[in-house]
């Protein structure tokens, strides 16, 4: 019920509500002197909930696990958001290494440069300028848009809960994009929520279910479109991956299929994918 209200508000409404329920408790972090270096206020955060920090860790984890990350890689974070990957990765990445992360909404990109770029010289964001229904209601076609990078840039390319916030087209897209800045050789790792005869079965709760179905795609809700948006797996292995000379090596069902959590098992869905053989 909350969740479909927050749907009927504009991007910009949904940050100030944000900004507005959480006021208080950030005022009694910062009375209390609690507020935690790097962290942004909670009214800012306005990339998904739980432990900022714990999050950011985890996913850590995952990009050595199943990523392959190293230390002196050349990194690029897809919808960056307020750095919640990017944190952790300051003191994971050493001199050799650097990040570049890109995102559409302004609030973000300003609290990571003014904290973490100023701090960290091989940190860098970039504010792009698209639509998507869910968080920017002005700017170009992500389905259009060209990557700010140089082609064979990036060791390892992330993109963590974005896809599940962009429709086949504008997937597609970046896929192809992804494929033209990684290095050969090189890993993308997305999260997806993924569904179809390959995958384990879904017994979701009832309030994360995808009604609307188009085929190879499937919608949370049908007026906006980005809210939450799952594909099926041929989709991913045929379109994203083979006709971009990617292979999927390697597919981590998340527990949103069956709410039984483990450690190994992020909420959504992780996929891999290697550039070339
Ligand atoms: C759920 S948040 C996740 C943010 C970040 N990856 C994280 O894990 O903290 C989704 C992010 O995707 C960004 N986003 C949506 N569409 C995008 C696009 N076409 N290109 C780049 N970022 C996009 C949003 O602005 C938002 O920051």
């Amino acid at each position: 019920m909350l969740r479909k209200l927050y749907y009927l508000l504009t991007p910009g409404q949904r940050l100030l509500v944000r900004r507005i329920v959480f006021f208080p408790a950030d005022l009694w972090d910062f009375v209390r002197g609690k507020n935690k270096e790097l962290v942004p206020p909670r009214s800012m955060i306005y990339t998904g909930t739980g432990d900022f920090l714990k999050a950011g860790e985890l996913y850590l984890s995952y990009f050595n696990r199943y990523g392959d990350l190293k230390p002196h890689h050349r990194v690029l974070d897809v919808g960056c958001g307020i750095g919640r990957m990017a944190l952790p990765l300051t003191r994971y990445l050493d001199a050799a290494g650097s990040y570049e992360g890109f995102d559409i909404v302004e609030t973000g990109i300003k609290w990571c440069r003014e904290n973490i770029s100023s701090r960290y010289s091989n940190f860098r964001f970039q504010l792009v300028s698209l639509q998507n229904d869910l968080y920017s209601s002005s700017g170009d076609k992500a389905a259009e848009f060209t990557f700010p990078y140089k082609n064979d840039e990036f060791d390892f390319v992330f993109l963590t809960s974005v896809f599940t916030h962009m429709v086949p087209e504008e997937v597609e897209n970046y896929m192809k994009e992804i494929e033209r800045v990684l290095k050969p050789g090189g890993r993308c790792f997305a999260t997806f929520f993924v569904f179809g005869n390959q995958t384990p079965p879904i017994t979701p709760k009832r309030y994360f279910t995808f009604p609307v179905d188009h085929g190879h795609y499937k919608l949370m809700d049908p007026r906006v479109k980005s809210a939450n948006v799952a594909f099926d797996f041929d989709f991913l292995s045929r379109q994203l991956a083979t006709e971009n000379q990617l292979t999927i090596i390697d597919f981590i069902p998340g527990y949103w299929r069956d709410m039984e959590r483990k450690e190994e098992r992020d909420f959504q869905d992780i996929v891999i994918f290697k550039k070339g053989d």
